[in-house]
């Protein structure tokens, strides 16, 4: 079986969050189960990828409207990432320093999606399942299903996974004739809200529908940014799978980005040369907790919480606070002006940094993820395969991989997103903390936890059977 992913992100050419992390890693699980499986995304401008060698297997070109764009397809020779992947190349549209957050996003993800099948269509070996990935790559479902053109492909099973339900990709009729030819009486797949909805089109028209994590699946049957009646209706085809790691990657004896690498017989030396990096780097005493945050800075993270949080725990705990995103500005413009008010116990990093990230994982005490919405989140996951403490707030893939050390488990939960939650949960880690010997049993415990895509993978593969 041969099974082509379709997205915008994947690790490590092009990552702006756990979507690149997924698409960079579930296919070598997949490949490992014996199941081909490529990876296409867009031909982006940055130094990973143009540092690549690849041959190109295919020119061609795509009509938007009235405008028509030359395209080609390169193959990546590198056989480093354990996958093939395909890049599309468009130089107006696509081959840009940025993944997302262009005024023309609209443009710029139906030329990819265009570009893909147009590519199929010639192709002459087809893959047997087309998987879709977010919103950028919904409207595949449709195109293939509904548009004259495609007819050939009609038969290839398609899977949309949704990673984000809050990202829809919506835009106006107005740029309906950037869809090819089809039967007008079909538009109604395409409509949610009296606008195209590129992730509620995708929703209708795939075979089958996963989230992220089974939770998550739940949750969107109430709460779905406005699909909750769509998902609620569809719900037959959909399944929640969780996500997995690459643990190869993600491995504390081996990971090249951490400053002393270690396994559970030397976790706490190991654990504490990180530490000391990190209160070197950012000026914090070594001796207290490091409570760290590492995301986007963005509502649903509840980043908006965390200049109030900080302030709230650091006048009353003896703690050290480490952030480390980057997202909405006046967020990361507070984050950055409380530096003054406590120095030496707390600091940040406005930025995107992939090696601090790693050093965070190996050397902070407690990970907090005061999430509003977390279809699975990786970062929990991450935390555990290094011995890390998760603080979380239970939703999504977060309830379904943290345990309360109240429940006999080994993270710290909490119900709701609020200031004083937050603050309640850091102020147990504390107390955990002051146990030492059973904060560090826990953490040679969370050790073993397997969140490897082994399992996921061969969920994936079932569900990829049954369309067969
Ligand atoms: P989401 O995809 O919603 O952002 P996930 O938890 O699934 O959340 O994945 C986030 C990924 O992005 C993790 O690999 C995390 O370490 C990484 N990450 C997020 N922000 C940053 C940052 N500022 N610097 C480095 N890595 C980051
Ligand atoms: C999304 C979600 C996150 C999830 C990631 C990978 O960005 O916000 O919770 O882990 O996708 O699936």
């Amino acid at each position: 079986m041969k099974v082509l992913h379709t997205s915008l992100e994947c690790y490590p050419l092009a990552k702006v969050g756990g979507l690149g992390d997924v698409v960079g890693s579930l296919p070598k699980y997949l490949t490992d189960l014996d199941c081909i499986t490529e990876v296409v995304m867009p031909f982006f401008d940055n130094e990973k990828i143009n540092h690549l060698s690849f041959e190109e297997v295919y020119s061609g070109a795509l009509d938007l409207g009235k405008n028509t764009f030359d395209f080609s397809i390169k193959k990546v020779l590198s056989k480093d990432f354990g996958f093939q992947i395909y890049l599309v190349h468009q130089k107006e549209l696509l081959y840009r320093p940025n993944v997302y957050s262009y005024e023309d996003d609209t443009e710029r993800f139906l030329g990819f999606q265009l570009a893909v099948l147009n590519w199929l269509l010639d192709t002459e070996i087809k893959p047997d399942i087309i998987h879709c990935h977010d919103h950028h790559t919904g409207l595949i479902p449709f195109l293939v299903s509904q548009v004259n053109k495609y007819n050939s492909l009609i038969d290839i099973p398609t899977v949309l996974t949704i990673h984000n339900a809050q990202y829809q990709g919506q835009f106006s009729y107005d740029k309906l004739d950037y869809i090819p030819q089809f039967d007008l009486h079909n538009i109604g797949l395409l409509d949610w809200d009296h606008c195209i909805n590129s992730l509620a089109t995708g929703i209708k028209c795939a075979w089958k529908v996963t989230t992220v994590s089974p939770t998550y699946m739940d949750e969107l049957q109430h709460q779905a940014n406005g699909l909750e009646g769509l998902l609620s209706h569809e719900k037959a085809k959909c399944v929640g799978i969780l996500n997995g790691i690459d643990q190869d990657i993600w491995d504390p004896k081996t990971d090249p980005m951490i400053v002393h690498n270690y396994g559970a017989k030397n976790i706490i030396s190991g654990r504490k040369a990180n530490k000391e990096w990190l209160c070197k780097e950012f000026n914090f005493d070594v001796d207290k907790p490091l409570f760290a945050f590492i995301g986007r800075l963005v509502y649903e993270k509840g980043a908006d919480l965390l200049p109030d949080i900080i302030s709230e725990a650091l006048e009353r705990l003896d703690v050290n606070i480490l952030i480390l995103g980057s997202g909405d500005s006046t967020v990361e413009s507070r984050l950055e002006e409380l530096k003054e008010y406590f120095p030496g116990s707390y600091n940040t990093y406005i930025g995107y940094d992939e090696k601090l990230s790693h050093i965070i994982y190996a050397g902070a005490d407690f990970l907090l993820m005061p999430s509003r919405v977390e279809p699975c989140g990786l970062n929990q996951m991450y935390a555990l395969r290094y011995g890390l403490i998760p603080i979380v707030r239970s939703i999504g893939g977060l309830k379904d991989t943290v345990i309360d050390i109240g429940d006999n488990g080994f993270g710290i939960c909490h119900n709701h997103v609020s200031i004083q939650d937050v603050y309640y949960s850091i102020k147990r880690g504390v107390e955990f903390y002051e146990d030492q010997k059973y904060y560090r049993k826990t953490q040679k415990e969370i050790l073993k936890i397997d969140h490897s895509w082994n399992n996921s993978a061969a969920q994936y593969i079932e569900l990829y059977k049954s369309l067969k």
